[in-house]
C-alpha cells in the first residue's frame, strides 16, 4: 500500500510541478477528533486537490496536542505514516510527555475543523498568543508552512543567531536558519547557530514559541492584507511546537530550559580572562604573550592557541618546528604552575592524508561517505579533508581515542578546556565540489599527498573482482520518500547560495541504524560535535567539568557547551551588536557561556575601540581577546596607558564579582534563570525597555551601560522607574523610566549601576588569577530597593568538580535595617569569610550597628554622608544565622 502511494505521489508531483502556487493549496480538514483530559488527537485530511508546489502534499496528517505542564502545551502535526524526518532524540532529548490537563493548564488549544486552523490562548490573561486562521497549513514533502497572526508591531526576540537588532524587525523581515561559516557576521544573514525559539512580550506578559525542527527554514515576519504575521517556511521535518505560557520573561526562559535542557555549569576558572590570536608564529611567541601579560600586571587566566600549533593544519598533530611537543608541554606546565590554563582549537575536518588521525578514522569507518562508500572529501585548512560522521556509532570511540592520545596529560598537550570551530560544517570548496584537490591547490591550502586507500573500484589482475574496498549497501534515508536532497524547489535565503555550498553535501546519508540525510541534519552538526567533544573531554578527565566553546549551535547546545560569537570584525557596529547577541544566547537560547572576540577578530582594531571592548567584554560570561592573523597585535598590554588600564580596571571589577556571576550561572544551570538579561526581562511592563540592546544586566543586579559611539565620551542610557546605585560613587540614582545623559566617561571606565533590591557578594579584593581570588574575603553589598528591602544569593563549591561534595547555597536578605543569611553552608571556605557588609542609600547618619546581637561602633561602622553608604566591618565566617542590623 505504502509503496503504491509513494509512486502515486511521485507521478503527481511530476505532473503538477510548477503549475500551482502556495495560494492554491487547499489546507486540511480535521476529523476523528479524540479529546482527553491531557489533550487531543485528530486526523487531518487534505481539503481539496493537492497543490504539489514544493514536492507533493502529504496526506493524511495526524494532530497531537498535549498539555504537558500547566504552562507548556505541545502541538505536533506529522504525516500519519510517520515517515517524515524528526529531530533525533539523541540530539534533543524530549521533555516528559504527560502531566497536565486542559483544565489545569493556563494554555488553551482551540481549533476549527474545516479548514483546519488552531489557536492557543493564555487563559489567565484571555490573550490569544497564536492563531493560524489566516493561512492554510501546507505540509509537503519539501515544504511546510504555518502562519500565525500577531498584533501590530509585536515585540519579538530570538529566532537564532543573527546580528540584527535584539528586538526583531516586524516588516519584510526574514530569519533564515541554516548553519553557515559567516566571516564578519553580516547583518540580515544566516550565521552559525540555529534556535527556532521566540519570546514575545505582549503588554508586559511574555510567552515563548519553540518549533523543534532542524531543517533549513525561512521565518518571515511581515504585514500582509490580514495584518501582522509570523510565518514558518521549512523545507522538511514536521510541525513540532512547544508553547510556553510565561507570563514573565524569566518564567519563559525557565520553561524553555525544561524543554531543551539547562546549560552546563562551567569551571570557576573559565570566568577568568582569556587571550588568543590566530597567527602566533610559534610556541615562543605564545610564551611571550603570557610573559608580557604578567609583566604588565594584567591578570591572564588562560592562554589559547588557534590552528597555528598544527602540523600543516592537520588536527591532532603538532608542528614539529614551531610547536615542538616538549616545548608545548613546558609551556603548559608553566601555566599550570602559575594557576593558569591552556586551550587549543580542534576542527572537525580531518586532513585526507596519510597520518594517524586520518588512518584511524578510515580504519574505524567513521567518516562521512559518498553513496558508493568512498570517503566524502571537502577542503578545509589542511587542504582536502574528510568529515567525521557524528551519527556513526563508532565515531565517539574514535574521537575519545584521538583526545586521549593527543591531549594526554602524560605525553601530549594537556589542555584544560577545548575550542571547536568550523563545525557548520565549513567547507571552503564551492558546490559542486567535484575536484577538492584542484580547489585546495588553486586556493593555496596545503597540497595533498597521494591517496593511501583506493576509494573507488580497482582492477587487480589475478584477484577476484570482489577484492575491493568495502562498499556501503544502498541505504534508504530516514524521511519522506522522493525528495531532492540537493536542490529543493523552495529555496531558503541561505546567504551562501545553494544548500550544499561551502558545507557538506546535503545528499550524504549518515551511518547508523537510522540513516539520516545531511539535508535534514545539517543544522545539528556543530551540536553533535559539541556533545561528542564533551564526552571525549570527560574521558580524559572524568571528574572535571568540561569547558568547550563552539561556533555552531542548535537548540539545546548549552547543555554541553558555551559559544563565542564567531568571526566578527573590529568595528563599532560589531562591538555594539555583541550585546544583543549575548543576551539572546544567555537569555533566550540557554547557552549561558558566551562572548565576542574582544577588540574584534577581523580588521585592525583601534585604541579607543579596544579600550571600550576590553571593558564591555569583562561583563560577558566568556571573556576573550582574539584576533585574526595578519592584523596588528591587540593584546591589551600593547597600549600601556589606555587599553591596559581599561582592562585592569574592568578585570578588577569582574574578579570581585566572580562569585556573584558564578552564582547566577549555577542558578541558570539548575533552572534556566538567565545569567545575562535584557532590560525588559526585569522590567517587562516598561515599554521603554523593549527596544534596548546596548544596555543589559550582568546577572540580575548589575546594569551595564557602555559608551557605544566611536570615540565618544558620553552615552544616553535608559533607567527604568526604580532606584539604582552608581557602582563607583555608591550614591543612589533615581530612575524615572527615561533616558539620562552620562558625560565625561573616559576611555578607562564603563558605566555600571546596581539595581535597588539586590544584594551582591563581592570579593573584597581582586587578584591576578581566579585561584588567588578565592583566597580573599567577601564584602557584601546591600542595595535596598524603594521599599527598603533587598535580597541576593551566593553559591559556593570547589569550582571544578563534575560531582560536587559539600556546597553552599546561601540566601541573603535585608529587611527593615537587618541583613541576614540562611541556607546551606556546607562548602568549607577555610579562613575566608565576610569582611564587611555595606548598605547603600542611608539618608541619615548611622553610627552604630548590631552584629550578632553585639553593638559595634567607632572604626567598625563607617557612614559616608556623600554617598549614603554604611560599611560595617564584621570579620565573620560564612556561618548560618548571621545577622547585621544598622537600626
Ligand atoms: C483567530 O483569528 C480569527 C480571525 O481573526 C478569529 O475569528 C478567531 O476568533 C481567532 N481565534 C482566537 C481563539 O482568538
Ligand atoms: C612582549 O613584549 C616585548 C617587550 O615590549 C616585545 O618586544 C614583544 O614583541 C612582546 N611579545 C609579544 C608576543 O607580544
Ligand atoms: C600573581 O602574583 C603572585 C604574587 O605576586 C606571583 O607569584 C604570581 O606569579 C602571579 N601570577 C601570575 C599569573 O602573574
Ligand atoms: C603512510 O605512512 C606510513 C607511516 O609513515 C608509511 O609507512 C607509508 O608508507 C605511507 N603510505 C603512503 C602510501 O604514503
Ligand atoms: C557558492 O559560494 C560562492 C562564494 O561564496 C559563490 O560565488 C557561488 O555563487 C556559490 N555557489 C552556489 C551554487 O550557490
Ligand atoms: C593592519 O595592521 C597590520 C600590522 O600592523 C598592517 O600590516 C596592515 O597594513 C594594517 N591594515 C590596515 C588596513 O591598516
Ligand atoms: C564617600 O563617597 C564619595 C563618593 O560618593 C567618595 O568620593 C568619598 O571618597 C567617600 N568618602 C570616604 C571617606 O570614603
Ligand atoms: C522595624 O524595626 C523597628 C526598629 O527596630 C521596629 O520597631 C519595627 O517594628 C520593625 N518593623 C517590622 C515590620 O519588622
Amino acid at each position: 500500500m505504502a509503496f503504491f502511494r509513494g509512486l502515486f505521489f511521485l507521478s503527481n508531483c511530476v505532473a503538477l510541478y510548477n503549475a500551482a502556487s502556495v495560494g492554491d493549496c487547499p489546507g486540511y480538514s480535521a476529523s476523528n477528533v479524540v479529546t482527553t483530559d491531557g489533550g487531543l488527537t485528530a486526523d487531518l485530511k487534505l481539503a481539496g486537490t493537492a497543490c504539489n508546489v514544493y514536492g507533493y502534499d502529504v496526506d493524511p496528517l495526524t494532530l497531537e496536542v498535549q498539555y504537558q505542564t500547566d504552562t507548556r502545551l505541545h502541538v505536533r502535526i506529522h504525516d500519519s505514516a510517520q515517515q517524515a524526518y524528526e529531530v533525533p532524540e539523541q540530539v534533543v532529548p524530549r521533555p516528559s510527555q504527560t502531566g497536565s490537563s486542559a483544565d489545569a493548564s493556563d494554555l488553551q488549544f482551540t481549533y476549527n475543523t474545516d479548514p483546519f486552523t488552531f489557536a492557543v490562548t493564555r487563559k489567565s490573561s484571555q490573550e490569544t498568543i497564536f492563531n493560524t486562521s489566516f493561512a492554510n497549513l501546507i505540509f509537503e514533502s519539501q515544504y511546510l508552512r504555518l502562519q500565525t497572526s500577531l498584533p501590530d508591531g509585536p515585540h519579538l526576540y530570538g529566532l537564532g543567531e543573527h546580528t540584527d537588532s535584539f528586538e526583531l524587525p516586524t516588516e519584510a523581515y526574514t530569519r533564515t536558519l541554516w548553519s553557515r561559516d559567516a566571516y564578519e557576521i553580516p547583518p540580515g544573514t544566516n550565521l552559525y547557530g540555529n534556535h527556532p525559539i521566540y519570546f514575545e512580550n505582549r503588554g508586559g506578559q511574555t510567552h515563548g514559541v519553540f518549533l523543534l525542527n532542524s531543517n533549513g527554514m525561512d521565518i518571515k515576519i511581515d504585514r500582509g492584507e490580514n495584518g501582522q504575521f509570523l510565518e514558518y517556511n521549512t523545507i522538511g521535518g514536521i510541525i513540532d511546537l512547544y508553547f510556553l505560557a510565561g507570563p514573565g520573561p524569566v518564567d519563559v526562559a525557565q520553561q524553555y530550559s525544561q524543554v531543551v535542557g539547562t546549560p552546563a555549569m562551567m569551571p570557576y576558572w573559565g570566568l577568568g580572562f582569556h587571550q588568543c590570536r590566530y597567527g602566533y608564529r610559534d610556541v615562543y611567541e605564545v610564551a611571550g604573550v603570557v610573559s608580557n601579560y604578567s609583566e604588565a600586571g594584567i591578570p591572564l587566566e588562560t592562554m589559547w592557541t588557534d590552528i597555528d600549533y598544527m602540523d600543516a593544519r592537520k588536527v591532532f598533530t603538532l608542528d614539529p618546528d614551531r610547536y615542538p611537543l616538549e616545548k608545548v608541554r613546558e609551556l603548559v606546565t608553566y601555566l599550570h604552575d602559575h594557576d593558569q590554563h591552556y586551550i587549543v582549537m580542534v576542527d572537525p575536518a580531518v586532513a585526507y592524508q596519510n597520518y594517524t588521525a586520518f588512518q584511524n578514522g578510515v580504519d574505524q569507518g567513521i567518516f562521512l561517505t559518498n553513496a558508493d562508500g568512498s570517503v566524502y572529501q571537502g577542503v578545509v585548512w589542511p587542504g582536502v579533508t574528510a568529515f567525521p560522521d557524528w551519527f556513526n556509532p563508532n565515531t565517539q570511540a574514535y574521537w575519545n581515542g584521538e583526545f586521549d592520545s593527543f591531549f594526554s596529560a602524560d605525553s601530549g598537550v594537556d589542555i584544560d578546556a577545548l575550542w571547536i570551530d568550523m563545525n557548520e560544517a565549513s567547507n571552503f570548496c564551492t558546490y559542486p565540489c567535484d575536484d577538492p584537490e584542484g580547489y585546495a591547490e588553486a586556493n593555496g591550502f596545503p597540497p595533498t599527498p597521494p591517496d593511501v586507500r583506493a576509494s573507488s573500484p580497482i582492477y587487480l589482475p589475478g584477484f577476484p573482482s570482489d577484492f575491493q574496498p568495502s562498499k556501503r549497501a544502498p541505504v534508504t534515508p530516514i524521511g519522506l520518500p522522493n525528495r531532492d536532497l540537493l536542490n529543493p524547489s523552495y529555496q531558503i535565503m541561505n546567504a551562501a547560495g545553494a544548500l550544499s555550498n561551502k558545507t557538506i553535501d546535503t545528499d550524504l546519508i549518515h551511518a547508523g541504524s537510522s540513516p539520516y540525510a545531511e539535508y535534514d541534519t545539517h543544522n545539528l552538526y556543530g551540536t553533535m560535535m559539541s556533545s561528542a567533544s564533551r564526552t571525549a573531554m570527560l574521558s580524559r578527565r572524568p571528574s572535571l567539568r568540561p569547558m568547550i566553546i563552539t561556533r555552531s549551535t542548535f537548540a539545546g547546545a548549552g547543555r554541553d557547551v558555551g559559544h563565542w560569537l564567531g568571526d566578527n570584525a573590529a568595528t563599532w557596529d560589531d562591538y555594539r551588536i555583541s550585546i544583543a547577541e549575548q543576551i539572546a544566547f544567555a537569555g533566550i537560547y540557554q547557552v549561558m557561556m558566551v562572548g565576542s572576540d574582544v577588540c574584534g577578530y577581523a580588521m585592525n582594531t583601534t585604541e579607543n575601540l579596544c579600550s571600550r571592548w576590553a571593558m564591555l567584554g569583562a561583563f560577558s560570561t566568556f571573556y576573550r581577546n582574539h584576533a585574526e592573523a595578519g592584523k596588528m597585535p591587540q593584546e591589551f598590554y600593547n597600549w600601556p596607558d589606555s587599553v591596559a588600564v581599561a582592562a585592569k580596571t574592568a578585570i578588577d571589577i569582574r574578579y570581585r564579582m566572580l562569585d556573584y556571576i558564578y552564582t547566577a550561572m549555577h542558578a541558570q544551570s539548575v533552572d534556566g534563570t538567565p545569567t545575562l538579561n535584557p532590560l525588559w526581562f526585569l522590567y517587562p511592563s516598561d515599554a521603554g525597555t523593549y527596544g534596548i540592546d546596548t544596555q543589559f544586566f550582568f546577572g540580575d543586579a548589575v546594569l551595564v551601560s557602555p559608551v557605544i559611539d566611536e570615540d565618544a565620551t558620553s552615552v544616553s542610557i535608559y533607567l527604568p522607574d526604580d532606584v539604582f546605585y552608581d557602582w563607583y560613587t555608591q550614591a543612589p540614582v533615581q530612575g524615572s523610566g527615561a533616558t539620562i545623559d552620562l558625560t565625561s566617561i573616559g576611555f578607562t571606565t564603563i558605566p555600571l549601576h546596581i539595581r535597588g533590591g539586590t544584594i551582591i557578594p563581592l570579593r573584597s579584593q581582586s587578584a591576578n588569577t581566579t585561584t588567588a581570588v578565592r583566597n580573599n574575603g567577601f564584602t557584601v553589598l546591600v542595595a535596598p530597593g524603594r521599599d527598603g528591602n533587598a535580597a541576593g544569593s551566593l553559591y559556593l563549591d570547589d569550582g571544578v568538580s563534575l560531582q560536587q561534595g559539600a556546597t553552599s547555597d546561601i540566601t541573603f536578605s535585608y529587611t527593615n535595617g537587618t541583613f541576614s543569611m540562611s541556607g546551606d553552608m556546607g562548602y568549607d571556605m577555610g579562613d575566608v569569610g565576610i569582611d564587611s557588609v555595606v548598605v547603600l542609600g542611608q539618608t541619615s547618619e548611622v553610627k552604630n550597628a548590631n552584629v550578632q546581637g553585639k553593638s559595634v561602633s567607632g572604626g567598625d561602622v563607617k557612614y559616608n554622608s556623600t554617598s549614603g553608604a554604611v560599611t560595617v566591618n564584621v570579620n565573620k565566617g560564612l556561618g548560618a544565622g548571621f545577622e547585621v542590623s544598622i537600626r
